[in-house]
């Protein structure tokens, strides 16, 4: 009878802890809401790197600069063209929902007027103000959520370990009380963030320089979510993240998170450099964004504004073009889920929430039709997203005495087709249904 006992209230205490935690799943479900129907996001990094035109922080910390002609570039950051509103603008007209900008890289300087130093744009650039409130006023007028990146590593920060690659000041280890007051440091320019800013997500980076516990991530993260229950951040708080931040290579299988954010440059370089021109094309970009939305990710495109605050008119073309692409095509991107399997269409798609309507990303011209392998549901109606045009389809190989559903054609005449990439919207007659067996099972029935 005791065991009994015991082992109901072991079940209730399971069920307590079950509970718990879906409950938690579902909250946090609720607060990656709005980033997953978001899909796309753009990055900026912008800092002194831009006045050279060389790589963000790195350049120094790798040696092909001196530190100390590095900090020249204060003199060139002018930001004397440099207008929020445009930017926020042009971000909106791209068809991003949210922008991340870099509030400070690993070089230390901070595009906010911050307590905790003087390195920064207004204390230490020719610029001599902050460049950070005005944008993030400037997003929020437009409606865009605020992503903040923040460099945990701070290279120019005297008490900070890493300086460059050769040369390390200190070990944390060894000297507790100096890491002590870098984490006092940096924890309290988050507080400033969170108090100033209040994001809506906080994209950290260089965690690889020390451990969880050395940079005290979960203290950080329960700060941070202190200050706003809803925050969302990046995976690169040391695994004390909300979503998996791939970076430059679009992942060939679906990821298993179930949130992840593809970070991609238009060229090869994350701040403006004057010498690289090797663009991605519109195409390029649009058809790996139709690639990332297919797996469920997100695309965070980034641009380099170069010194004086103005963004490269390459960019400007490319961001562009994509929101000519991104607007007539809305209902295929926003708030949609991950598409179905390649083996079923051997290119990108996208699902309505409900699963009742399948997008299909059409690159170029297929002269022809459109294949698509073994959907089990009928096909209500077939029309071209942001046109109308109904389209007709015809199902081959259905055989009345197998469950095997055919394969169905859809012609696709020339005179739809996008200049980018056609999608079309094939309405079900109920929740997708794929038939997900081999051949062999229809001979052996
Ligand atoms: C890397 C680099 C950094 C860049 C970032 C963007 O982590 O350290 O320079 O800002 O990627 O994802």
């Amino acid at each position: 009878m005791g065991k009994l006992k015991y082992s109901i209230a072991f079940v209730l205490l399971l069920g307590h802890f079950s509970t718990h935690a879906q409950e938690d799943q579902l909250k946090s479900d609720a607060k990656m809401q709005w980033f997953q129907d978001a899909k796309l996001g753009i990055f900026i990094h912008w800092g002194l790197y831009a006045v050279n035109g060389i790589d963000e922080s790195w350049s120094f910390f790798n040696g092909y600069i001196s530190h100390q002609d590095y900090l020249k570039q204060t003199e060139g950051f002018t930001a004397s063209g440099y207008d929020s509103n445009q930017w926020a603008d042009l971000i909106r007209k791209s068809g991003a929902r949210y922008s991340v900008i870099t509030a400070k890289h690993h070089d230390g300087f901070a595009l906010w007027d911050t307590k905790d130093g003087t390195f920064n744009a207004a204390k230490s650039s020719t610029a001599k103000k902050d460049v950070l409130s005005p944008f993030i006023k400037s997003l929020r007028k437009k409606g865009l959520k605020v992503g903040i990146y923040y460099s945990l590593p701070d290279w120019s920060f005297n008490d900070y370990t890493h300086f460059t690659r050769d040369s390390m000041r200190y070990k944390a280890s060894e000297q507790p009380k100096r890491w002590n007051r870098f984490l006092k440091y940096y924890q309290g320019q988050l507080n400033e963030l969170a108090k100033l800013y209040n994001p809506d997500l906080y994209w950290f980076d260089g965690d690889w320089e020390h451990s969880a516990e050395e940079w005290q991530a979960t203290k950080v993260r329960s700060m941070l979510l202190e200050a706003n229950p809803n925050t969302i951040i990046n995976s690169r708080l040391k695994g004390h993240g909300d979503y998996a931040t791939p970076e430059q290579g679009m992942p060939i299988t679906r990821p298993k998170d179930a949130y992840w954010e593809l970070c991609m440059t238009m060229n090869n370089s994350w701040g403006y450099q004057h010498n690289d021109l090797d663009y991605k094309t519109p195409d390029q970009i649009i058809g790996i964004f139709a690639d990332v939305i297919s797996n469920g990710g997100n695309l965070l495109l980034d641009i380099g504004p170069k010194a004086d605050g103005t963004i490269p008119q390459k960019q400007v073309q490319i961001l562009e073009t994509l929101g000519k692409w991104t607007s007539k095509h809305q209902e295929a991107i926003y708030g949609t889920r991950a598409g179905i399997p390649k083996e079923h269409f051997y290119g990108p798609t996208t699902l309505s929430k409900d699963g009742n309507i399948l997008y299909v990303f059409v690159k170029g011209n297929p002269n022809g039709e459109i294949v698509v392998r073994g959907l089990k549901n009928k096909i209500n109606r077939i029309w071209v997203v942001g046109n109308g045009t109904k389209l007709s389809h015809k199902v081959v190989g259905k055989v009345y005495w197998s469950h095997y559903p055919g394969i169905t054609y859809i012609d696709l005449p020339d005179k739809v087709l996008d200049e980018n990439m056609t999608v079309l919207a094939l309405l079900l007659d109920g929740k997708v249904d794929l038939y997900r067996e081999d051949g062999s099972v229809i001979e052996s029935n």
